[in-house]
């Protein structure tokens, strides 16, 4: 086992080695963004070049389209695949629901573009990321570029009238530059800390002029896989109400890791 990875990349990539079970010869896969994600990508092209695996995918981000076309996997836009078999991402948080807050890494818009486009999504996560009630985490705002600080302020006014616990906003930056998506929009990260009733809350902020999308993922996820750093991992599937625990060989993947780790 490499000493440099660190526990949290050991969950993150024994949650992804479970997820790929899911995966099947033929199958349209929408890939993930983020560091999660990443570790996925990268054993999926492993099981392409290795293993003969065929599948299509569809890039979440333009950072993971390059990722899995370095790693050898075929991908193509969302428009050619149309519908995906199975899409699976990481998140900022879940809670008992699968209801999710995703956009921390900036590609929420695509991700819930394909993830919606899905017969199933399968979020692959840490157990820090499991929460009781959303909102600890920012919730990510995609918002076009054109009177952001208009935008910036109808959200903030509108949050007043909603089961929220703050209501403070920041125009999420890269250096000293605003964040632009690969959409050529910004990030409002919301600081909100509770979110009471997300349903509403996702509702409302989507209609306001100026928001293109916000990273509350609500009815989309199935399934979560629970990575661990001793290489256990927890698949939770609400539609089937079932439970399952099993262990990835960590010591086992150590040629992997050699080849694939950053
Ligand atoms: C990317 O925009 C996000 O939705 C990520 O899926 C989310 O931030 C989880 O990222 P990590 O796996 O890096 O924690």
């Amino acid at each position: 086992m490499p000493q440099n990875l660190s526990p949290i990349d050991k969950a993150k990539y024994a949650a992804a080695k479970r997820a790929v079970d899911y995966v099947e010869d033929g199958m349209k896969v929408g890939l993930g963004s983020g560091s999660t994600a990443a570790w996925m990508v990268k054993v999926l092209g492993e099981m392409v070049r290795e293993e003969g695996l065929k599948i299509m995918g569809v890039a979440t981000s333009a950072r993971t389209s390059e990722l899995a076309r370095q790693v050898g996997i075929d991908v193509v836009p969302l428009d050619e695949a149309r519908w995906l078999d199975l899409t699976i991402d990481g998140a900022d948080e879940y809670d008992a629901n699968l209801n999710l807050i995703k956009g921390g890494g900036g590609s929420l818009l695509q991700e819930k573009i394909v993830a919606t486009a899905s017969d199933q999504m399968i979020v692959i996560a840490d157990a820090a990321k499991e929460v009781e009630t959303l909102g600890a985490f920012p919730l990510p705002v995609e918002v076009i570029p054109f009177g952001w600080r208009t935008t910036q302020a109808l959200i903030e006014e509108t949050l007043v009238n909603l089961d929220v616990l703050g209501r403070s906003s920041s125009l999420r930056l890269n250096k000293d530059a605003p964040f632009v998506t690969d959409e050529g929009n910004h990030i409002l990260d919301l600081s909100l800390r509770r979110i009471g009733n997300p349903r509403q809350l996702s509702l409302v902020l989507n209609q306001i002029p100026g928001v293109v999308e916000n990273g509350l993922f609500l009815d989309i996820c199935d399934v979560v896989v629970i990575g661990h750093a001793d290489g256990s991992v927890e698949t939770r599937d609400i539609n089937q109400g079932r439970v399952e625990h099993s262990k990835i060989d960590l010591v086992e993947s150590d040629n992997l890791f050699a080849d694939i780790a950053d």
